[in-house]
């Protein structure tokens, strides 16, 4: 009943891609006619696995229904590397429509998926067996021997005759180790020390922004990394004259909460949040896109994306051409220097020091001096207790920062009368 009304209301939107694509087929656009779908179909896009689809002449889509996404997601810890893995295990490499389902000789069959071509499968993991069960059921279960078969045969969703099928079941096909077997292993220090970027490997290693980061790589990272060149070009701020709080924070400008691979750049329309984001500020970033050629505006400069280190879903890494400097830190006009000396040596009076000053807050640009950049801030007479003790609390408000910057002024002074 179901699949006959699809195959009334399919056709136009078919007939239209027919028309305008010389791809076999747009499983995501496909799947956008089926509402019900649609959070299967918005991990297909998030996990880039409908490009694998899309790729294959001859699949068989295993769809489920929103309550069923909604579980599989739950079973993988919302995982998006785990939820990959059981989308592509539900991605069979062989059309089955109905009656091939229903009459499988011997009644039984292995079939390989998208899975089992990635190579992360070990043996024959990513097969998925088919069995007619009892009273017409077809069930579907992980190749492991032993699996059960908790899924099974819902209805036909479309069939394009011998290139796609898309079928519902009932349940997630998973065996033991499907979801944990691939927490993403790389090493973003070595990639980046490999490719050229060792004083951000290094600034982000010492400032414990990677910390940060490896959390942020089970949901999705985006890292864009300035190489080693970026840090010496004219124009570079001087990092050492930065807080630890505003490093951290101008580090964590540098990455993307989610997977966004450079191709899938140029698409984003309008500013991008930044794992700087929040409350204190915007920190946003903006894309210019021009075919391969994708550069990153800040609004204080542009950056070119120069090469892509990592692209392993759902972490990306790229390199940039020049530092991001967000106009939160950098922007305005050229701030006049307030005191020639170190700042420490001139105690702030006790009104200015409570007022608002974001004047004051922004970093000047200036040539950069050759010494190693990624030693400064450990070494900074900034870095007292006071500033240490919440480097969190700073970089999530922007008001206490002067405040803050003020007190370890002011301990540094006291220190020094001592
Ligand atoms: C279906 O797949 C065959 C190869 O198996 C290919 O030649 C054909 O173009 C495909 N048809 C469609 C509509 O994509
Ligand atoms: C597939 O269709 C979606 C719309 O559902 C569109 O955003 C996407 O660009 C299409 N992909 C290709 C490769 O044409
Ligand atoms: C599928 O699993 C069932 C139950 O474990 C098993 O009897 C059958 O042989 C398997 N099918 C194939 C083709 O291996
Ligand atoms: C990652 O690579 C760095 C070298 O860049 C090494 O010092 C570190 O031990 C590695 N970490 C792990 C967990 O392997």
């Amino acid at each position: 009943m179901a699949s006959k009304v699809a195959s009334i209301l399919i056709p136009i939107l078919l007939s239209a891609l027919l028309l305008h694509t010389t791809q076999a087929h747009n499983i995501t656009a496909i799947l956008d006619g089926f509402p019900d779908y649609a959070l299967y179909n918005s991990y297909l896009s998030k996990t880039k696995v409908c490009d694998e689809i899309n790729a294959h002449e001859t699949v068989t889509c295993l769809v489920l229904s929103d309550a069923a996404m909604s579980s599989l997601v739950t079973a993988a810890k919302q995982s998006l590397a785990g939820i990959k893995n059981a989308l592509r295990l539900l991605s069979l490499l062989d059309y089955f429509d109905p009656p091939k389902l229903h009459d499988l000789p011997s009644g039984t069959t292995l079939t390989t998926t998208l899975y089992q071509t990635t190579g992360n499968a070990a043996g024959n993991l990513g097969f998925v067996n088919i069995t007619n069960l009892r009273g017409g059921k077809v069930g579907f279960a992980a190749a492991a021997p032993g699996s059960k078969f908790d899924a099974s045969y819902v209805k036909s969703v479309r069939e394009m005759p011998f290139n796609l099928s898309i079928i519902e079941i009932s349940d997630a096909v998973i065996f033991p180790g499907l979801f944990d077997a691939t927490a993403s292993t790389a090493n973003i220090t070595a990639l980046l020390e490999k490719a050229g970027c060792k004083t951000f490997a290094s600034l982000i290693a010492s400032s414990g922004v990677l910390k940060i980061y490896q959390t942020q790589m089970d949901k999705g990272l985006t890292l864009f990394a300035p190489n080693d060149d970026a840090f010496q070009a004219p124009g570079a701020p001087d990092l050492s004259s930065l807080s630890s709080a505003d490093l951290v924070t101008l580090l964590q400008y540098h990455a993307l909460p989610q997977y966004t691979p450079k191709s899938s750049l140029s698409a984003e329309s309008g500013p991008i949040q930044t794992l700087a984001s929040s409350a204190a500020g915007k920190y946003e970033i903006s894309v210019a896109g021009n075919g391969d050629d994708v550069s990153l505006d800040t609004g204080v400069g542009k950056s070119r994306v120069a090469s892509t280190v990592l692209d392993d879903t759902p972490n990306t890494i790229m390199t940039v051409d020049s530092l991001l400097l967000p106009v939160e830190l950098f922007g305005g006009a050229p701030t006049p220097a307030p005191a020639p000396g170190p700042a420490a040596l001139v105690p702030v009076p006790a009104p200015a020091a409570l007022a608002p000053a974001p004047a004051t807050k922004k970093h000047r640009l200036h040539h950069s001096p050759p010494a190693p950049p990624m030693e400064a801030p450990a070494e900074a007479p900034a870095k007292t207790a006071a500033d240490k003790a919440d480097v969190k609390a700073a970089a999530a408000v922007a008001g206490p920062m002067g405040l803050l910057a003020a007190i370890s002024s002011s301990l540094v002074f006291v220190n020094l009368l001592m």
